[in-house]
């Protein structure tokens, strides 16, 4: 009777048609239940008892999380799949805790659910934001099918590092570009209303500088400063909250000494009060009991205190909170309004997400099996992939020709798991389709060959890939194959599970014997057609590359990555691909990003005494921004006016001088001038545009800079505007130094 009144007052009006203001009177009419182990309760995720995307924990068994569960002492579960699962859980919390509050149902939904879309790195290579928030609102359908309302994503560190494994989730180099993408993502998961059946809550993460992990590796040492951390580190973090993402998840990392589930500064400071965000913070994977490896907690207690004081408003997988944080109100080391506010926030969502109305809300069994895996979703997914791909080399080989006398060869070629890419909670082994369907689809005779075998062992998230370096096995045969053939297409690269969590590559190069392959064939071959499937920027060595007769960085395309890649290689889809990550000669390079603040004494130079290597270039094979198309493009000389209100108008035209439609991203970059607030880059994004062009046509591109769009910050955050002389670049890639043009902002 007492369980039936209490639940009649939680499941009020449609949470969509009730105003922010009813959410924080029903949350306080929530509150004023719950005993202080039930909020606590409230502030604690578990994983769902089987999946694991982290080390399995070492406390709490099964039974005991269960136990648990009943009792009141978990808000949210992550790794729950499928609505007969999520719905026994849910009935567990609506039906056997006392109070019955709802759980949320969290998992990491990167790049699609079932149906997989590009890696996030290779969704941004395409620049088109309505393309990326679209992929992302299919993501959040498919999932939310599943019984999913929250994912762990976008990912939005920035990161000059390609030995990190987790660019493949993030967005790149760029500042600007992260920013934008965020923006898109979070829309794309969150749609206008958390509370209809289809949007999921989104998580900005990992807050923050995850991305500055030392020498690549995962989970190392962050050191970066506070001009990094406002220039470089923040603004997509920024963009997201402004979107309006419902979470932020704390980074495995520390800033400035302090491990980020303990940061206050940027937890409290930064994010709740400057921001004003009004969502909840979870904490990473263990990320609070690591504070104790960190040298910084003495204890899962201390750290538990540690990680609550900082705004740190619910704990994954690290047992801390349930365990701790009772005696420390009880104490008085931590005040029970901190956990008040946590749980404030953290109702806030499941109000928000309408699960207080309905707690089987996405649970439907009917739209689980209509919706996963539909015919939209696939539809989707191959214009994304094609859309993601970047040609990056081309001898006018490519596009081929229907009647051309081609072979297919490389580990890569038949392979329907490696290309789905890292971040696939969800999705099976062996459901990409590989290149040989692909391209039958245009040459039903295709004649084809692995040559040896990249890779052996199991794959998956939780395991290493065996890498083959020894077994020549199938190299003779490919390689006869290969030259019984005009052109030979080859397919190579990482594996999904080469890149992505936990998967740091101290060489980018080609893995195992594959890089020898591809340099036996180039020297024999001439038309070689390279098909680079990758996870971050890898480096092919000049030698060889100079060789290709065309490369196309296909990266990991999901589900539809062998009849996206045909599509491109036959010119039904003209590439626009365009790198969001620099391509560096040699990891010496690393970290490098096209943005890098240029030093004093900027090279190259002939000289000694300048910022240059001994032994290699300083630049980039493919700089930021870089990408090839099947039309040609020219560049009008820019025109700037700068009108009275201090915003400056910038404009360009662009023909298409090929025979063929395409596709241009127009890049305007800028060098902002001298500022006693601190260093600019040698140059930085300031806006793009995409222009769909007819053969032959010519349009005229226009860029509207306000003086905000001119700003830089300084060490302690404060925002300044530009004053004095801009140099300003209306160019196809971050390296191009044509079309610049001039002015001064007084
Ligand atoms: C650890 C990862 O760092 C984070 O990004 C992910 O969301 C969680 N594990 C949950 O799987």
């Amino acid at each position: 009777m007492k369980l039936r009144l209490l639940l009649s007052l939680f499941f009020l009006p449609c949470a969509s048609l009730v105003s922010a203001q009813n959410f924080e009177q029903r949350i306080d009419s929530v509150m004023r239940l719950m005993t202080l182990d039930e909020k606590i309760g409230q502030m604690n995720q578990f994983n769902g008892f089987w999946n694991a995307t982290g080390p399995v924990p070492a406390e709490g068994n099964s039974l005991e999380r269960y136990e648990i569960l009943r009792k009141g002492g978990v808000g949210s579960v992550l790794n729950v799949q499928g609505v007969k699962e999520v719905r026994a859980l849910q009935k567990i919390a609506v039906e056997q805790t006392r109070l019955g509050i709802p759980l949320i149902f969290g998992c990491d939904v990167i790049h699609g659910y079932k149906t997989l879309t590009p890696i996030p790195l290779a969704e941004a290579a395409s620049w088109d934001l309505q393309a990326i928030e679209k992929s992302a609102r299919n993501g959040a359908t498919e999932a939310s099918a599943a019984g999913i309302n929250w994912t762990f994503a976008p990912m939005v560190d920035i990161s000059r590092d390609p030995r990190w494994g987790r660019v493949m989730e993030g967005a790149g180099e760029d500042p600007y570009l992260g920013a934008r993408i965020a923006t898109a993502r979070v829309r794309g998961f969150q749609g206008d209303d958390l509370s209809a059946p289809n949007t999921i809550a989104a998580c900005a993460k990992h807050f923050a500088g995850y991305g500055y992990v030392q020498a690549g590796r995962d989970y190392h040492h962050t050191d970066f400063s506070a001009y990094t951390l406002y220039n470089n580190i923040l603004p997509p973090f920024k963009a997201a909250q402004e979107a309006g993402v419902a979470t932020f998840m704390n980074a495995f990392t520390a800033y400035n000494g302090v491990p980020a589930s303990a940061d206050s500064f940027l937890m409290r400071q930064i994010l709740k009060k400057d921001w004003a965000f009004k969502g909840m913070v979870v904490s990473d994977w263990g990320s609070i009991q690591e504070m104790m490896a960190h040298g910084y907690a003495a204890s899962l207690q201390e750290a538990a205190e540690l990680a609550a004081l900082a705004g740190c408003d619910m704990d994954m997988e690290s047992m801390a909170y349930v365990r701790h944080l009772a005696d420390a109100v009880r104490q008085k080391r931590v005040p029970e309004a901190r956990v008040n506010e946590a749980v404030r926030r953290i109702l806030r969502l499941k109000f928000a997400l309408g699960l207080f109305d309905d707690p089987y809300r996405y649970c439907d069994e009917e739209r689980e099996a209509t919706t996963i895996g539909s015919a939209t979703l696939h539809k989707d997914a191959l214009e994304m992939a094609k859309k993601s791909m970047v040609l990056l080399e081309n001898k006018g080989i490519l596009p081929l020709q229907l009647n051309e006398d081609v072979v297919l060869l490389g580990a890569l070629a038949n392979d329907r798991t490696a290309p789905l890419g890292n971040w696939r909670v969800s999705a099976d082994n062996g459901t990409a389709i590989p290149l040989t369907t692909g391209l039958q689809a245009y040459f039903p005779d295709l004649r084809w060959a692995g040559g040896p075998v990249a890779w052996s062992g199991i794959e998956a998230f939780h395991a290493p890939i065996q890498v083959n370096e020894t077994d020549t096995t199938g190299w003779a045969g490919a390689m006869a194959l290969a030259l019984s053939a005009k052109t030979a297409i080859v397919a190579l690269g990482e594996h999904g599970y080469q890149s992505g969590e936990g998967r740091s590559r101290a060489s980018i190069h080609l893995p195992g014997l594959q890089e020898a392959f591809l340099r036996a064939l180039v020297q024999q071959h001439p038309r070689v057609v390279l098909v680079l499937f990758a996870g971050r920027p890898l480096i092919i060595p000049d030698d060889i590359r100079t060789k290709l007769g065309a490369l196309l960085l296909a990266w990991q395309p999901g589900t539809h990555a062998g009849d996206a890649v045909a599509a491109v290689l036959l010119g039904d889809h003209n590439p626009s691909g365009r790198l969001p990550m620099t391509f560096p000669r040699h990891e010496g390079q690393i970290p490098m990003a096209y943005n890098d603040y240029t030093g004093g004494r900027p090279g190259p130079s002939k000289e000694v005494f300048w910022s240059q290597y001994n032994d290699l270039p300083n630049s980039p094979v493919y700089p930021f921004g870089y990408g090839l198309s099947y039309s040609t493009f020219t560049y009008s000389v820019p025109k700037l006016q700068q009108l009275p209100n201090g915003k400056v108008v910038l404009s360009v035209e662009i023909t298409n001088t090929s025979q063929v439609a395409g596709t241009e991203t127009v890049q305007l970059y800028a060098k902002l001038p001298a500022s006693k607030h601190g260093i600019s880059p040698g140059r930085q994004l300031l806006d793009f545009q995409q222009l769909p062009l007819a053969a032959g046509a010519t349009k005229k591109v226009v860029f509207m800079l306000t003086p905000g769009s001119l700003a830089h910050f300084d060490a302690q955050g404060q925002k300044h505007l530009a004053k004095g002389k801009v140099t300003a670049w209306l160019v196809p890639n971050s390296a191009d130094v044509a079309n610049s043009l001039t002015f001064v902002i007084d």
